[in-house]
């Protein structure tokens, strides 16, 4: 079965459809998903949607895009919120220098606190990187990132970063839709070099979805296609690479 490591099912664009969407997962092979969150507002859907479906998990945290105007108590309200038994991360958290550079200092806190709560609470985090490799590896060193563990989702960095990553931190690396693109010759290389047991695969639904149905909303059902290319790309069977990714999702999350 397919783990979706990584989606969104509490965005506006499953409004129309998202019980029939989730209701029609396992029937098409998908048989986990976590959940990730971006800021304190969403927290009470995704624990919704988690109590509705037994298979659905979900994270807390906040998203570095979100960190503008952060309630000051918002690390006692992750640590509340993250005693709901289906609570398994601390995320997305990270830092994200595409859209913005003007809060870069914010971020690095906000990342830093959260990376600090996570050991607290001995729970993985889930980290977005979006060019800010060498900032984001600096402070996931500095406040012990080996301790808690978690995943760098929808990896974008190099090969050679895996070292830092894969060997220093014992994180786990997720691929997604973007791998699937055409540009991806760099995201590909990097697939091929996670050890078998830290790699993960995730959609970022409604974000990123794989070749063919780029451009369209995207869900966990589509994952098939990352599955696809990564049993060409490393030369297995996907329904292992669906059983190897499965079993590590499980053993990041505690599922
Ligand atoms: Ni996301």
């Amino acid at each position: 079965m397919i783990f979706d490591t990584h989606a969104h099912y509490n965005d506006e664009q499953f409004d129309n459809d998202r019980d029939e969407l989730l209701s029609s997962m396992s029937e098409n092979g998908v048989g986990l998903i976590m959940n990730a969150c971006s800021n304190l507002d969403e927290i009470p859907d995704i624990l919704s949607i988690c109590e509705k479906h037994p298979f659905i998990y979900g994270a807390v945290g906040i998203h570095p895009e979100d960190v503008t105007g952060l309630a000051p108590d918002y690390l006692d309200r992750l640590r509340e919120y993250s005693k709901h038994p289906k609570i398994k991360a601390i995320g997305e958290i990270g830092l994200d220098y595409y859209w913005t550079t003007e809060t870069k200092s914010e971020q690095q806190r906000i990342l830093g606190e959260q990376v600090d709560l996570a050991r607290e609470l001995k729970l993985p985090v889930i980290i977005h990187d979006r060019e800010a490799h060498g900032d984001c590896i600096r402070i996931l060193r500095e406040h012990k990132v080996y301790e808690c563990g978690g995943v760098f989702h929808c990896y974008s960095g190099s090969t050679e970063m895996l070292h830092d990553v894969v060997d220093e931190f014992g994180m786990y690396v997720a691929f997604g839709g973007s791998l699937t693109f055409k540009n991806a010759k760099k995201n590909r290389a990097a697939a091929c070099a996670v050890p078998l047991d830290r790699l993960l695969i995730e959609t970022d639904s409604p974000y990123l979805s794989p070749v063919p149905y780029r451009g369209k909303r995207n869900s966990s059902i589509y994952l098939v296609e990352v599955v696809k290319l990564l049993s060409e790309l490393r030369g297995i069977p996907a329904e292992d690479i669906e059983r190897i990714t499965e079993e590590n999702g499980r053993r990041l999350f505690g599922i």
